[in-house]
C-alpha cells in the first residue's frame, strides 16, 4: 500500500522528522487506521527517494510512543491501542473540528433564500409536470450539424474573452424574431444573452432593487421570481390576478420599484392580461415610475387567434423591461434566454453581465444564432407547435369525456392549463394525493412551481396540467387513472378511512373572484 507522504527536500526539519510528523498525522486523522500494515522500510524509502536508515529512524521513533507495532512476519501496524498522549491530540483535534463547526454560527453568510422547484423530483408514470417540452423534441441532428460547422470557423471564439452582452448574430436574430412575433423593435444592443430568464430576473433585480423596496407582483406568481425578490429582501405586494389577467386597478397607488408579471399566459392559471389593461397597467407604470418586468416565458406556443402584442411592443416611455427564454421553445437544459432592456437601461445592464459571468458561453449562442437565422427555429417551433396543439386537445377531450363540462383556462397559449375543479370534486391537494397514489402527478398551485401567497381566489380549487411532455396516449392513460382514483375516493371504504385521516393543508381562498371559462 503507497501512503500519501511528500517530503521537502528543501526543508530545515530533517527528512526522518519530517516523515515522522507526517505518519503520526495521518493517524491521528484517522486516514491511516488500527491494524493497517505500514509498507516495508525497503519499499517506502524506494516511494520517497530517501536512504533506508532514514524510514527506519522515523518507524522506531513512532513505535517508541506507541503509534505503531512490530510483529514478525507480519510486519509494522498501525497501534489497536493508542497511546495516551495520542487521545490527548485526538481530544485537541476534535475540539478544533468543533470550532469549524461553530464558525457558521458566529458568522452569518448575507445570503437568505428558498430554491424554486422547476426540477421535478418525483417518478411517476404520467406526470403531468409543467413547462417541460416533449423530450424527443430537441433538434439533435441540425444541432449536431451546426456544432460541428460552428466550431471548424471559431477562430479565437472560444479562447478570448468575448462581448458580456452576448453573441451580436444572435442579438441581430433575436431582435429579427421577436420583431414580428411580438411586436417588439428594438435594437441589438438593447439584447443582453443571458443563461435563461432566471438569469435576467437576477440581473434586474441587481440593476433596480435593494433591501426594503417594493415589488408587486402577481398572486399567484411563478416562484422563481417571487423567492428571488424574497431573496433581496425587498417588500412583495401581490395583486391578484383574474381571467383577464393582472388586476390593474388593484396596484398600489404610490407604485412600486419594480412590478413582475406574465401577461401572455399568467404563470400559473392561463390568462391573458387584456388589451385594456396593458395600456392602464403601461400608463400606471408610467405615472408612478415603476419598471415592469415582462416575463414571456412560453408565448410562442400560441393556438388560438392572433397574438396580443408584448407590452414592450406597447410601451412608449421605457418603462418594460422583456424577458424571454429558449427554455421552452428547445430545452430548459441549454440556458439560454434574453434580457431586452429599455435604450436607458442597455449600459448597467451589459455592465451587471459582465460583473456577474463575464458573459454568456459562445458555442452555444453561435449555434442558436444559426439556427435562428437559417429558419431551423421557425420550421421547428411549427412542428412543435401543431403537436403540442394536439396533445392540449386530447387533454381537454378527456377531462370532459370523464368529468363533464369541466372548466379550463390557459388553454390559448403555453405547455399547461389549468383545471377548475368544481364543488363535485375533490380539492386540489386531496386531488393531487390520489391522482399520486395511481401513478399520476397533478399540481395543485404550490406544488406546480407558483407561489400561493393566500387570499387568492384559485389556492384551492385549481388543479395545473402541464401537457406538452406527453404523448396522447400517456394524457389518456394518466386521465382515466385521475378518474379511477376520484372513483375510488367516492367508494364508502375509502371514505370511511378518511375520517380517521386528518384533511390535506389547503391555503387560504378569498371568494368572490370569477373563474375562467375554457
Ligand atoms: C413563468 C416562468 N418564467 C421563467 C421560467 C424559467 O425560465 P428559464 O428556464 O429560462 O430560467 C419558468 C420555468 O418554468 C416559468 O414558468
Amino acid at each position: 500500500m503507497e501512503i500519501p507522504i511528500s517530503l521537502d527536500l528543501d526543508s530545515r526539519q530533517s527528512l526522518q522528522a519530517q516523515l515522522y510528523e507526517q505518519i503520526r498525522k495521518l493517524i491521528l486523522g484517522g486516514r491511516l487506521k488500527p491494524g493497517t500494515p505500514l509498507p516495508a522500510s525497503r519499499v517506502l524509502a524506494g516511494q520517497l527517494g530517501v536512504s533506508r536508515n532514514t524510514v527506519m529512524l522515523a518507524y522506531e521513533r513512532l513505535s517508541a510512543e506507541g503509534y505503531l507495532q512490530t510483529r514478525e512476519a507480519i510486519g509494522t501496524y498501525v497501534s489497536f491501542e493508542l497511546p495516551e498522549d495520542c487521545l490527548n491530540a485526538k481530544r485537541l483535534a476534535s475540539a478544533a473540528e468543533a470550532c469549524v463547526q461553530d464558525f457558521p454560527t458566529r458568522r452569518k453568510i448575507a445570503f437568505e433564500g428558498r430554491p424554486q422547484a422547476v426540477v421535478n423530483h418525483r417518478h411517476l408514470a404520467y406526470d403531468f409536470w409543467l413547462g417541460r417540452p416533449d423530450p424527443h423534441s430537441f433538434p439533435i441532428k441540425a444541432w449536431r450539424r451546426l456544432i460541428n460547422r460552428t466550431l471548424v470557423t471559431a477562430g479565437t471564439r472560444l479562447t478570448e474573452y468575448r462581448d458580456p452582452a452576448g453573441l451580436i448574430d444572435l442579438r441581430k436574430a433575436i431582435a429579427d424574431h421577436i420583431g414580428p412575433a411580438r411586436g417588439i423593435n428594438v435594437d441589438p444592443d438593447q439584447i443582453i444573452i443571458v443563461a435563461g430568464c432566471q438569469e435576467g430576473l437576477n440581473l434586474t433585480a441587481r440593476l433596480l432593487l435593494r433591501e426594503g423596496m417594493s415589488v408587486a407582483i402577481e398572486n399567484p406568481a411563478y416562484q422563481g421570481a417571487a423567492y428571488l425578490y424574497e431573496s433581496y429582501r425587498a417588500r412583495l405586494m401581490p395583486v391578484c390576478v383574474d381571467e383577464s389577467g393582472l388586476c390593474v386597478e388593484d396596484l398600489p397607488e404610490e407604485g412600486a420599484a419594480l412590478l413582475y408579471v406574465t401577461p401572455s399566459h399568467q404563470y400559473p392559471m392561463g390568462f391573458t392580461l387584456s388589451l385594456e389593461r396593458r395600456l392602464r397597467l403601461l400608463d400606471w407604470a408610467w405615472r408612478t415610475g415603476t419598471y415592469i418586468v415582462e416575463d414571456d416565458y412560453d408565448s410562442d406556443f400560441r393556438y388560438r387567434g392572433s397574438p396580443i402584442p408584448a407590452l414592450m411592443g406597447l410601451d412608449s416611455h421605457g418603462c418594460v423591461i422583456y424577458l424571454g427564454t429558449f427554455s421552452k421553445s428547445i430545452g430548459a437544459g441549454l440556458r439560454i434566454g434574453y434580457l431586452v432592456v429599455p435604450k436607458h437601461l442597455a449600459g448597467p445592464a451589459r455592465t451587471a453581465k459582465a460583473l456577474l459571468d463575464n458573459g454568456h458561453p459562445w458555442l452555444e449562442q453561435a449555434v442558436l444564432a444559426e439556427f435562428l437565422a437559417g429558419g431551423g427555429y421557425d420550421n421547428h417551433l411549427r412542428r412543435i407547435r401543431q403537436s403540442y396543439a394536439e396533445r392540449r386537445d386530447c387533454l381537454a377531450d378527456c377531462l370532459k369525456r370523464h368529468f363533464g363540462e369541466v372548466v379550463i383556462s390557459g388553454a390559448e397559449c403555453g405547455m399547461h392549463i389549468a383545471w377548475h375543479l368544481g364543488e363535485e370534486l375533490p380539492r386540489a391537494a386531496e386531488l393531487q394525493a390520489m391522482a399520486a397514489e395511481h401513478g399520476v402527478g397533478v399540481y395543485t398551485l404550490q406544488s406546480g412551481a407558483a407561489c400561493d401567497f393566500g387570499g387568492c381566489a384559485y389556492s384551492e380549487r385549481a388543479i395545473m396540467l402541464g401537457f406538452s411532455s406527453l404523448n396522447e396516449r400517456q394524457v389518456r392513460t394518466g386521465i382515466e387513472r385521475v378518474a379511477a382514483a376520484v372513483d375510488a375516493a367516492r367508494s364508502p371504504s375509502y371514505a370511511a378511512a378518511k375520517l380517521h385521516s386528518p384533511p390535506p393543508s389547503v391555503s387560504r381562498s378569498c371568494p368572490g373572484l370569477p373563474l375562467a371559462g375554457s
